[in-house]
């Protein structure tokens, strides 16, 4: 096939062997956050570009280098959204949903877009499941996030798995401080630190904490720590989510280099991270981000919210063999009919057993092929039973009901007495 007749690199089919696994999770969330009185709310894929570069931050990778960015015909900049929690911010404004103090327990799930570098776990369109809070500012808010994510791990059996890891950026005057200090320390080694560092110290110095380089880690070990520079109600904040975190038995480990991609986040940071998908380890992630709203114009409005990735989870749980076998279950019943009339029969049949059967899995191949090949095709189904429709059945008001796993011979059956026969049936199988 042609290049430009195949999916673009780093965008992927969610085939049908997947899919069972993907609505699993999503299932999974979306009860458990009715559980905790969360609302769904869906965005457009397409936001203004100036939404994200203001957002998100220039001098952030995502926005300096990963944005899918064009002109629509008329001549607007617009860009596939990158992340959720920049447009969920936009429309929570737009309709006055935050006003008045009113909170917003928020979630969404959709597709992503990064011009990132694709390999396992890291993809150009990706999907996360992320959750947004307005309006609640103490650490208990923050500490519910964590929890909620840790009943889920728990609920898909990826508790042993995965390890919280915790930051606090602090207010964004004590960053700015905290930032000049950085500076002046890594600039004193300039000549020492990798290139993307060295360019990094103009754009966004914080993110050379991050930095994968083991000269420039090693540097780092004698630099100050945002720690230090902590304003006090930013430490009392995070004092108390340590409490709750702990009160909730939820093991977490301070990371004072953990400061994250994007730019909107004050006081809490936190990431969930498996080693078990090579480099691409981080499924969860989030924080504290008190001031986007009014950097969007908004009246000063606490934010707070995380967002996980769908693809690492799925792979996750692949990978642990941990997505629950019935999920793929075959059709329980294959029906085939032979000759005209038959099919009209057994489509009109079909029908009244899924009345009469709701969640009955019923796969009809009505018409398709001869006797030998229906009965090869019902067999590879994988479906519990076939019932047959000929002349001789349709003349006579019965179907052949015939088990096509373990033991059981065909027998005719009377149209009026099937559901009931395949109830019995199914529950024994
Ligand atoms: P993020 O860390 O950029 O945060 O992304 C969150 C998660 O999305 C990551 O931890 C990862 O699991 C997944 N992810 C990110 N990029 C890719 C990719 N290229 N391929 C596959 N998975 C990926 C945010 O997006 C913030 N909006 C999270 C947030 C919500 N903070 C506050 N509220």
């Amino acid at each position: 096939m042609s290049k430009s007749l195949q999916a673009i690199r780093g965008m992927n089919d969610i085939l049908p062997e997947q899919t069972p696994a993907w609505r699993y999770l999503e299932r999974t969330f979306a009860d458990l956050l009715d559980g905790y009185g969360y609302s769904e709310i869906r965005l457009p894929i397409l936001e203004f570009t100036e939404l994200f570069a203001r957002g998100i931050g220039e001098g952030t990778d995502v926005v300096d280098k990963e944005m899918y960015t064009f002109l629509d015909r008329n001549e607007e900049s617009l860009t596939l959204r990158p992340e959720g929690t920049a447009g969920t911010v936009r429309a929570v404004l737009e309709h006055g949903m935050t006003g008045g103090g009113q909170v917003q327990k928020l979630w969404y799930a959709g597709p992503m877009f990064r011009y990132e570098k694709p390999q396992k776990g890291r993809y150009r369109q990706f999907h996360q499941i992320g959750v947004e809070v307005f309006n609640l500012a103490g650490p208990d808010i923050d500490a519910e996030l964590i929890v909620l994510t840790w009943r889920l791990w728990k609920k898909l059996g990826l508790a042993d798995s995965v390890t919280l890891q915790l930051n606090s950026l602090g207010s964004s005057e004590a960053r700015a401080t905290y930032r000049d200090a950085l500076v002046a320390f890594l600039k004193e080694r300039y000549d020492q630190l990798d290139e993307d560092s060295q360019r990094r110290l103009t754009t966004n110095p914080l993110r050379i904490l991050d930095s994968k380089n083991e000269t420039t880690q090693a540097l780092l070990v004698g630099a100050p720590t945002l720690h230090d520079y902590l304003d006090e109600e930013s430490r009392v904040h995070f004092e108390g989510l340590k409490a709750r975190l702990d009160a909730a038995g939820i093991a977490y480990e301070i990371n004072p280099k953990l400061v994250r991609g994007l730019d909107y986040y004050s006081r809490t940071v936190f990431e969930w991270v498996t080693t078990k998908l090579g480099s691409q380890g981080t499924v969860c992630a989030g924080g504290r981000y008190d001031g986007l709203v009014t950097q969007f114009g908004g009246k000063p409005t606490p934010g707070v919210g995380f967002a996980m990735g769908v693809e690492r989870l799925v792979l996750l749980l692949e990978t642990l063999g941990l997505v629950p076998a019935e999920l793929a279950r075959p059709a329980d019943l294959y029906v085939c009919a032979f000759g005209e009339p038959a099919e009209l029969a057994a489509l009109t049949l079909a029908e009244r057993l899924r009345d009469a059967l709701p969640g009955v899995r019923l796969l009809v191949n009505a018409g398709a092929g001869s006797f030998k090949s229906q009965f090869k095709k019902a067999d590879k189904s994988g479906a519990q039973f076939a019932l047959i429709m000929g002349d001789d059945e349709l003349a006579a008001r019965v179907v052949g009901f015939k088990p096509l796993r373990g033991e059981g011979e065909q027998q005719n059956i009377a149209w009026d007495a099937l559901p009931e026969h395949l109830a019995a049936c199914l529950k024994q199988a």
